[in-house]
């Protein structure tokens, strides 16, 4: 499938669906305290989306059974919240959330921490979430793909950390998975030119110990294969003619 360039209107509309995606994601940062489930993440996350009149995409995607994943500890993405699954704290807890706007999908993920985590924890979120920046350094009109992918992996890198390597970000506008592929491991092959108006997913998931991971008997959960923790940070961004936009995270925290 050829890689789209969203028009000015489309645009809008992402931006838009995206906006709204992270007021999901600010609210649902602020509910994580030990004694949640994970199923209670799920419903608020879901009740918010359907109030701002948004469809939740992952919610029967391939047959996921949920609006939100949630993901803890060795967990890498794609977690099925459940009633009894109840965050302690020390346990940290990657949420990953998308939307349909109008027709336009939005979709991000961000690592908390629930109450006191260890300090090598705390590297590991923060480190993730900074490889997604040293990314998108390089997400610019003219550059390649791999510019990106080769980024994070340098990155990430200098600390022994093992990047996951059978999910890789993606295209997104009118499907929540579009072209091309965003890995998060260096690319030999320079892959595509970026262009302004291309809209991606990229979303690195770091493991503290080997990037190797296995699927739980649910099909869906990732976990890692050596049982360390995980983290994960996504956002949806836009390439322009200068500077890229974050169209998920509109401040700094
Ligand atoms: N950020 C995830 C991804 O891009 C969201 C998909 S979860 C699913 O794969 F449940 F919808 F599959
Ligand atoms: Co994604």
């Amino acid at each position: 499938m050829a890689v789209s360039i969203k028009s000015a209107r489309e645009i809008e509309l992402m931006r838009e669906s995206c906006r709204l995606l992270e007021i999901v994601h600010d609210e649902l940062g602020k509910a994580i305290r030990p004694g949640i489930s994970t199923l209670d993440i799920d419903r608020m996350g879901d009740k918010m989306i359907r109030d701002m009149g948004c469809i939740p995409n992952f919610k029967d995607y391939n047959g996921y059974p949920a609006s939100i994943c949630v993901s803890v500890n060795d967990e890498v993405v794609h977690g099925i919240p459940d009633k009894n699954r109840i965050l302690m704290d020390g346990d940290i807890v990657s949420l990953d959330a998308g939307l349909i706007y109008k027709g336009y999908h939005s979709d991000a993920a961000r690592t908390y921490a629930v109450g006191e985590i260890s300090r090598e924890a705390q590297l590991l979120i923060e480190r993730t979430r900074q490889s997604f920046f040293e990314g998108i350094k390089k997400a610019r009109a003219g550059a390649h793909l791999h510019d990106i992918s080769n980024a994070i992996d340098a990155y990430i890198s200098q600390f022994g950390y093992g990047i996951v390597r059978d999910l890789v970000g993606h295209g997104i506008g009118t499907s929540l998975h579009e072209d091309p592929q965003v890995p998060n491991f260096r690319q030999r092959r320079k892959g595509m030119k970026l262009a302004p108006g291309m809209t991606l997913a990229i979303e690195p998931m770091i493991n503290l110990g080997r990037g190797d991971v296995e699927w739980l008997d649910d099909d869906w959960t990732v976990v890692t294969e050596d049982g360390s923790i995980s983290a994960h940070y996504e956002n949806t961004i836009l390439i322009t003619e200068g500077e890229p936009e974050i169209l998920t995270l509109s401040h700094l925290p």
